[in-house]
């Protein structure tokens, strides 16, 4: 069935198509059949949705942002309504986990969100490779009363999150590869880094800064070998653009702030479970003291401490934390 386009977004593709020159809203008009206050109230409602679109008496208008870019005011207005939350933006920043770690004394919830990053960090010391332009990448500080030792439902509850906002966003289904991983297919699409700060002698955290990083686009420089056999991207070159890396964003945050007020509930737990691409499979289980041994294992469930539910091959069952495992391919 051919698609029916609303007006907002005939009047977006016209402004695409003299992406950077001027365009008359008469001449928009004229193009569309419609009038000039019909064209207005287009172009109000695409600024109102992120678009920047510049107007110039005796010009017209001028889509500003042809690439898909941060709008902080944007993501703050959209997340405001519930929410005390501050957001800093950036173009560029060592690792927007650290930062938020440089912010943690403002003591309300903080939203960081940059463009690239030149010392992003990834689980147990790698590296995170994010490159500007084609990906997001953003941490949350957060004071949950969480104790110690169920800080990985926080990951949990981030990697949840990201798949529903993926979905909410793109209509495209991605998965969890336990604990923190997001694959588009085979490849790996996005990371979550959750680190816990306080003393172990309290109750709870002082705060738990919860870092993701998710490739859209395609690199434009080149990767790493080994990174680029496994990393993916969410749309093609010539893909949709518009206004990615905010909605993902903006549906993230929602679905995360819900998960954490229903924590008691777990009500993360059984979409987890449900997007988890790990269950049923038989696993290489990583050692971290010793790396040259080999275990392997099927996975049999993630339990309600997200604890990985394994039986080995001589039958035992364990269930897994902290651990790292890799998918055994026949
Ligand atoms: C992983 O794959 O092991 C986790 C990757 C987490 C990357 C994100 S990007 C935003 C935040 N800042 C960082 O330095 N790391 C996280």
């Amino acid at each position: 069935m051919k698609k029916e386009f609303s007006t907002k977004e005939k009047v977006l593709n016209i402004l695409k198509q003299n992406a950077n020159t001027y365009i008359s809203g008469q001449e928009i008009a004229d193009t569309l059949f419609l009038t000039r206050a019909g064209i207005w109230k287009a172009i109000k409602n695409l600024r109102e949705n992120g678009y920047t679109i510049e107007s110039v008496t005796n010009k017209g208008y001028r889509l500003v942002c042809d690439y898909d870019g941060i709008n902080a005011d944007f993501i703050r207005k959209s997340i405001s309504e519930n929410l005390s939350l501050k957001l800093y933006s950036y173009e560029e920043v060592s690792s927007t986990n650290d930062i938020a770690r440089e912010h943690a004394a403002e003591e309300s919830d903080l939203l960081i969100i940059a463009n690239s990053q030149t010392n992003g960090r990834g689980r147990k010391g790698r590296v995170f490779f994010s490159p500007k332009d084609t990906g997001l990448y953003f941490s949350l500080l957060i004071h949950p009363e969480l104790p110690f030792s169920k800080a990985t439902y926080i990951t949990c509850i981030a990697a949840e999150s990201m798949v529903l906002s993926v979905y909410d966003t793109l209509g495209i289904e991605v998965s969890v590869k336990w604990v923190n991983d997001i694959f588009y297919g085979d490849k790996k699409i996005a990371g979550i880094l959750t680190e816990t700060f306080g003393s172990l002698e309290e109750e709870f955290p002082e705060y738990i800064v919860v870092g993701v990083g998710i490739n859209i686009y395609p690199f434009s420089e080149e990767l790493p070998s080994d990174i680029k056999k496994r990393a993916g991207f969410l749309v093609k070159n010539g893909g949709n653009t518009d206004n990615l890396k905010n909605l993902l964003c903006i549906n993230f945050i929602k679905h995360f702030y819900r998960f954490l007020s229903e924590i008691d509930r777990k009500t993360f737990l059984e979409g987890y479970r449900k997007h988890s691409n790990l269950i049923g499979k038989y696993v290489q289980i990583k050692s971290d003291k010793n790396p040259s041994k080999k275990e392997y294992a099927l996975v049999t469930g993630i339990d309600d401490e997200c604890r990985l539910l394994v039986t080995y091959d001589d039958k035992k069952s364990a269930a897994l934390i902290g651990k790292e495992v890799s998918v055994v391919k026949y």
